[in-house]
């Protein structure tokens, strides 16, 4: 069957002075109906930019190549106003940061509530409850509490974990298709984070809506993921299912980033990624890589497919 989102090959530079800097490297990746895929891998890996290339969020330095299929549609070549049809109706972003995505000048409650009256498909007929109903419901599972208060409130009265929660609750109120959600738990506690997965899991349940789900959360990742990609410094270095790449990863990066998780002790891997001005041409992980081999150094890696759906993007992975 078509996956709902299909990305082919996708590669993204940036213009930074006098030159393109390349950071999203040649990934390919597929989201299958009411499938949740988590992308983590460590900050500034390329993971909000993977999901700004889907939502065509990117800024005008931005330089684009590769394929991104929605249901079979390319997106890329769409115009923009053909895009905007989608956009906000099928496709749908709970963005990073919310500081910035909020309109500052309009209460939290109309705002969220926009995200489906604006719609050209809106038909307040067709609506079973009220919409406004539908809004407090979802900030009360949220536990946006206070009801009626909060709808009126401005983000600027909110604390950074309240907004976040505003914009899942903007995802949540559309009858989105496609979900791409960056960072869902960045900005709020341990007990408010069992309620947001618990929101995402009723998403995906109610509505049967794929998603694109970017985090570095490793447990929230498992709580939702049917599969998972992990990237490193712009590449996908491995993806399966969620039980397959977590509980037995094949990839010496998945490895070290499973280890440095505090359950299993807080080994951290020493060094940093590569600048992507100065990345090496063969494998990217090779200076942090406990099995680094000669063909490390000389040669990029092949994606192997290792078990069924468990695909590793490592020399290793050939014997070497
Ligand atoms: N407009 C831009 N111009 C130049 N470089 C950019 C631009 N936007 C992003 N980058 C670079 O792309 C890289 C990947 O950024 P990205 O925001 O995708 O990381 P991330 O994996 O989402 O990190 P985090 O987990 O911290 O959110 C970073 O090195 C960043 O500096
Ligand atoms: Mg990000």
């Amino acid at each position: 069957m078509e996956p709902v989102l299909r990305i082919d090959d996708l590669c993204v530079g940036f213009h930074v002075r006098d030159r393109v800097v390349n950071i999203i490297n040649h990934v390919s990746l597929h989201i299958g109906e009411n499938e949740v895929l988590g992308l983590i891998g460590e900050t500034g890996c390329g993971k909000s930019v993977t999901g700004s290339a889907v939502l065509r969020l990117l800024p005008d330095n931005a330089v684009v190549a590769g394929q991104i299929d929605y249901r079979g549609k390319a997106l890329l070549p769409m115009s923009e106003h053909e895009f905007n049809r989608l956009r906000g109706a099928k496709i749908v972003s709970v963005p990073q940061s919310p500081s910035t995505s909020l309109n500052p000048m309009m209460t939290v409650g109309m705002q969220v509530e926009e995200c489906l009256t604006r719609r050209p498909d809106y038909s307040k007929k067709a609506q079973q409850v009220p919409v406004r109903e539908r809004v407090q419901q979802i900030f009360e599972r949220l536990r946006l509490n206070e009801r009626g208060k909060i709808f009126r409130k401005y983000p600027c009265e909110l604390s950074g974990g309240m907004c976040q929660r505003v914009l899942i609750s903007m995802g949540a109120i559309t009858n989105a298709d496609l979900i791409v959600v960056d960072e869902p738990t960045k900005a709020v506690d341990w007990i408010l984070r069992a309620g947001v997965v618990d929101v995402l899991r009723k998403m995906k349940e109610d509505y049967r809506c794929a998603m694109m789900m970017i985090t570095h959360d490793i447990g929230v990742a498992r709580a939702l993921s049917n599969r998972i990609a992990v990237m490193y410094a712009g590449e996908i270095v491995e993806t399966g299912t969620a039980g397959q790449v977590l509980d037995h990863p094949q990839h010496p990066y998945t490895a070290d980033l499973i280890s440095a998780l505090p359950e299993n002790g807080f080994h951290v891997t020493e060094g940093f990624m590569p600048s992507f001005e100065e990345m090496p041409a063969a494998c990217r992980y090779q200076d942090r890589c406990a099995h680094c081999v000669e063909a490390c150094r000389s040669g990029k890696p092949e994606m192997h497919e290792t078990e069924p759906g468990h695909f590793v993007y490592c020399h290793r992975c050939r014997g070497e």
